[in-house]
């Protein structure tokens, strides 16, 4: 079986959609929740409906793709609704993504969370690197205690934190301080890796127009980071935070990967934009060929279970 769980949400399968891709309307959203994913997470949601940035502000490569989307989304009052309308059916997880452009924002989006129906998973997304003038709160470690100290005086619902990739060891110890003194229910790593460059030699010019052609890379880029935080994380988070394992799934033997490093579920941006649903359905029977000709039952057989040498 590739049934998952994070605390007491379970999922019918361990892959759900990434943050942004495919998400932003409610018929994408459906679209997911009818496809053999197990859950589906919204689009990051900012107070109010926001355009994003300028276009063109996605390009695809031959290994993944480089994005400066700049939130556009359909506000939070919309995704909320879509979330109290479709939680926890059959076996289904929706995942209510918020991305405030500032602390206070967050704030607000929280309460109003808060005072909802809705009692599902929140995914507070603390990397957004495409914001103008803004810089991703998760570097900045004593922001993180500041603002999930101001969350949890009133927030009692369930939730998890997107983290950007980090790259020094160091800063997983930091993290993982700041992070252990909070109930939080389960961490998502990774975001897309910042404020990366695809240069067209052709055109002797960058590829996306907002920000000088600076933007958020995912796919194959990003695997290895990805690996490498699901497995740092693991290895110094309190075990009641679980693990969402984001970044260069793409085949059966990625999610087995991530897994392997301890991620709880898994969720695919990059290459479920590019092949839509059906990527759900194709890994999930990839993974399971892998899985019986290892012999193993259930996901809990190998999670965390990584060898070194
Ligand atoms: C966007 C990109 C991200 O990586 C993210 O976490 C949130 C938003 C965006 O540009 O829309």
């Amino acid at each position: 079986s590739l049934k998952a769980n994070i605390g007491k949400y379970e999922f019918n399968n361990v892959m759900l959609n990434a943050a942004g891709i495919r998400c932003a309307t409610t018929d994408e959203l459906t679209k997911v929740l009818n496809s053999e994913a197990g859950g589906c997470v919204t689009k990051s949601a900012t107070p109010e409906p926001r355009e994003g940035n300028e276009s063109p502000r996605m390009k695809a490569t031959p290994l993944g793709c480089i994005n400066s989307m700049g939130l556009p989304n359909h506000g939070l009052d919309y995704y909320l609704k879509f979330a109290e309308e479709n939680q926890g059916k059959d076996g289904k997880q929706v995942l209510l993504s918020i991305a405030g452009l500032t602390v206070d924002q967050n704030l607000e989006m929280l309460h109003k969370i808060q005072e909802s129906s809705f009692n599902g998973l929140v995914e507070l997304n603390l990397s957004c690197p495409n914001i103008k003038g803004e810089s991703q709160i998760a570097y900045d470690f004593e922001a993180v205690r500041d603002i999930l100290t101001k969350t949890f005086k009133f927030f009692t619902k369930d939730l998890g934190i997107k983290l950007p990739p980090y790259f020094d060891l160091h800063q997983f110890d930091q993290i993982a301080d700041v992070l252990n003194d909070f109930p939080i229910a389960y961490v998502n790593s990774i975001n897309s890796i910042g404020n990366g460059l695809i240069v067209n030699p052709e055109t002797e010019s960058v590829v996306i127009k907002p920000k000088g052609g600076f933007g958020g890379l995912g796919g194959d880029y990003v695997k290895p980071t990805a690996l490498a935080n699901v497995r740092a994380l693991r290895l110094r988070l309190k075990p009641e935070i679980a693990i969402i394992g984001t970044g260069g799934i793409k085949s059966g033997r990625d999610v087995f990967e991530h897994v392997l490093c301890g991620a709880n579920v898994v969720q695919i941006g990059t290459a479920f934009g590019f092949e839509d649903v059906k990527i759900f359905s194709r890994i999930s029977k990839e993974l399971s060929e892998i899985m019986a000709e290892k012999g193993y039952s259930s996901l809990d057989d190998f999670r965390g279970k990584l060898k070194t040498l």
